[in-house]
């Protein structure tokens, strides 16, 4: 029996990048899984992983709902989110897990930005779509004594160069989830999160640019740990039910440091995305 068996989870952003891999390590797991994105023909060739994990996985415990669901959705529209979540709930019976992992990034120095949307865009689909979901979905997580799991980012903790509002959303979404966390305790829901440093998905080159249009190329090389490998470490730590992960040594050591020596904290961070002090 998986560690999930029995249980049903919801992943937004699972078209790919690291939410693909939550996705598929779920199914592996032995959950029943709706796996949520825009890109529907990415849904299904990350539905058929799905199956196939579920199959090597032998079970899925209960089997009163769909194993599998695909369900395309926009998460920047506060309709959609909580469509999504009641067809969801209606496919696969109940929930037990909501993994927020649909996120949008920028590249863009702050006086360089034409299209301000951008900044709009970044609080929809980074921190909005968080709470729009959390709601929707919170009655049935009450039901479940159920998870929550947010990917965030270092971002979501520190300020970083050109990535101005994707900052300002990832903590907004932190400071979201750390106060659910304290208010849904006494109903047996735990919330746990990642802060993530840069991820080996090419997601930069999904950044909106100063224009408000997608990059389309990577803005800078960056390397990062393995999506798998970040999408291991929030499942464990969810379903120990522990409050966040900072997956590196650098990245805890950065916030420790943050607190201390700022300038110092804030020029090697300059470093790291700009290539300068
Ligand atoms: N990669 C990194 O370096 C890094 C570091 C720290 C944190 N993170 C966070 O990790 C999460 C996943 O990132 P990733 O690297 O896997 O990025 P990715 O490969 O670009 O995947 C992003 C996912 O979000 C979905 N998405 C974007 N906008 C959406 C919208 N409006 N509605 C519904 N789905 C939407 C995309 O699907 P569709 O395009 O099909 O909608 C895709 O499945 C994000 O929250 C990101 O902020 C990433």
């Amino acid at each position: 029996m998986g560690a999930w068996s029995g249980l049903t989870a919801v992943v937004t952003g699972a078209s790919g990048g690291i939410g693909e891999q939550l996705a598929v390590q779920l199914a592996s797991g032995g959950a029943r899984v709706a796996i949520v994105a825009r890109r529907r023909d990415e849904l299904e060739r990350v539905a058929s992983r799905c199956r196939e994990a579920q199959r090597a996985a032998g079970t899925f415990g209960d089997a009163a709902g769909e194993a599998v669901v695909v369900i395309p959705c926009d998460v920047s529209e506060r309709a959609q989110c909580e469509r999504m979540v009641a067809e969801a709930v209606r496919r696969l019976g109940k929930l037990d897990v909501l993994v927020h992992n649909a996120g949008q990034g920028m590249w863009s120095r702050v006086d360089d930005v034409q299209d301000l949307s951008v900044y709009e865009t970044m609080l929809r689909v980074n921190y909005l779509s968080v709470v729009w979901l959390t709601c929707a979905a919170l009655p049935h997580l009450q039901a479940t004594k159920g998870r929550i799991l947010g990917v965030g980012s270092l971002s979501g903790k520190i300020g970083v160069p050109l990535r101005s509002g994707y900052a300002a959303a990832k903590h907004a979404m932190t400071g979201f989830l750390d106060s659910l966390r304290i208010e849904v305790k006494a109903a047996g829901i735990s919330v746990t999160m990642i802060h993530p440093g840069f991820v080996a998905t090419g997601s930069q080159a999904r950044n909106l640019g100063a224009d408000g249009q997608v990059l389309g190329q990577m803005p800078r090389k960056v390397g990062g740990m393995s999506a798998a490998v970040c999408a291991t470490m929030l499942l464990d730590a969810g379903h120990a039910r522990r409050r966040d992960v900072v997956p590196s040594f650098r990245a805890k050591l950065a916030l420790w440091l943050r607190l201390v020596v700022p300038d110092y904290v804030d020029a090697s961070t300059a470093r790291a995305i700009m290539g300068k002090p």
